[in-house]
């Protein structure tokens, strides 16, 4: 397996980005990957996910990628990979300038972008998208682009909206995770929810499971399947 690169990113706060990519982390580590998990915010809320770890759980790497986000040595420092990594999780603040962001893009990085199902999330994820689409021109580097619904308590009339948006821009809306204190509790623990020893996250790991899929679906395959990929945007 090559380096896999997954961001997760959008321009509101809240929304579940560290959330999410503490998850993905927690789940590439517990297949025994080696996992790098890239903060970017200042607040460092993923770095101290990954200090609370515990031992007995696989390992995974905290990079503290906070200071040169908005330096103009970000982009040569941003490709410092380590070679022996299997995953890097990149976790962005809020409020992130849309170009800035691209720059940080390469060929084949699955980009997740969590949205809450209240208006003023969807009007942002909108903005967002279309932005990172025009101004970041997402699509000329192949990156892979997908929503995930964040904090669902049942189907409302704003995600529908949301799926209509998507639909239109062939961006696929691959899973909704409910709303659940297990999130924070797993986060609390240094854990991610699938790892958490109990039958009460069986629903979150069956939720997972498309996220799952889809990042190691092969970009080659989603493009015949999800064709033609930003043709709205193509002009
Ligand atoms: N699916 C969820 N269910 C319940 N709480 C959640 C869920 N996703 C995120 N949260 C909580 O929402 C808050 C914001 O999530 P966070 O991942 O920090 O967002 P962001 O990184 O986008 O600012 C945190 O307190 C987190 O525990
Ligand atoms: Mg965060």
């Amino acid at each position: 397996m090559g380096l896999q690169r997954i961001l997760v990113t959008t321009s509101k706060g809240g929304c579940g980005k560290t959330t999410i990519s503490t998850n993905i982390a927690s789940h590439y580590a517990k297949q025994g990957l080696n996992v790098r998990l890239f903060d970017h915010d200042k607040q460092g809320s993923s770095l101290s996910w990954v200090n609370r770890r515990p031992e007995e759980y696989n390992l995974i790497h905290g990079v503290d990628a906070s200071r040169n986000f908005d330096h103009r040595l970000t982009r040569s420092w941003q490709l410092r990979v380590p070679p022996d990594t299997d995953v890097a999780v990149i976790d962005t603040p809020a409020g992130v300038d849309v170009s800035e962001l691209a720059a940080l893009f390469q060929y084949d990085d699955s980009v997740l972008i969590p949205v809450l199902p209240s208006p003023i999330d969807i009007h942002a994820t909108a903005h967002f998208i279309k932005e990172l689409l025009t101004v970041g021109k997402a699509r000329k580097k192949m990156v892979r682009l997908a929503v995930i619904a964040n904090r669902v308590r049942k189907n409302t009339v704003m995600y529908h909206a949301l799926e209509r948006f998507l639909f239109s821009l062939n961006i696929p809306f691959i899973s909704s995770l409910r709303d659940t204190q297990l999130y924070a509790k797993a986060f609390e623990a240094g854990v991610g929810v699938e790892e958490i020893n109990s039958t009460r996250n069986k629903i979150d790991i069956e939720q997972w499971a498309p996220i799952i899929r889809w990042l190691e679906t092969p970009l080659v395959k989603q493009t015949a399947e999800i064709r033609p990929l930003f043709s709205q945007w193509e002009s």
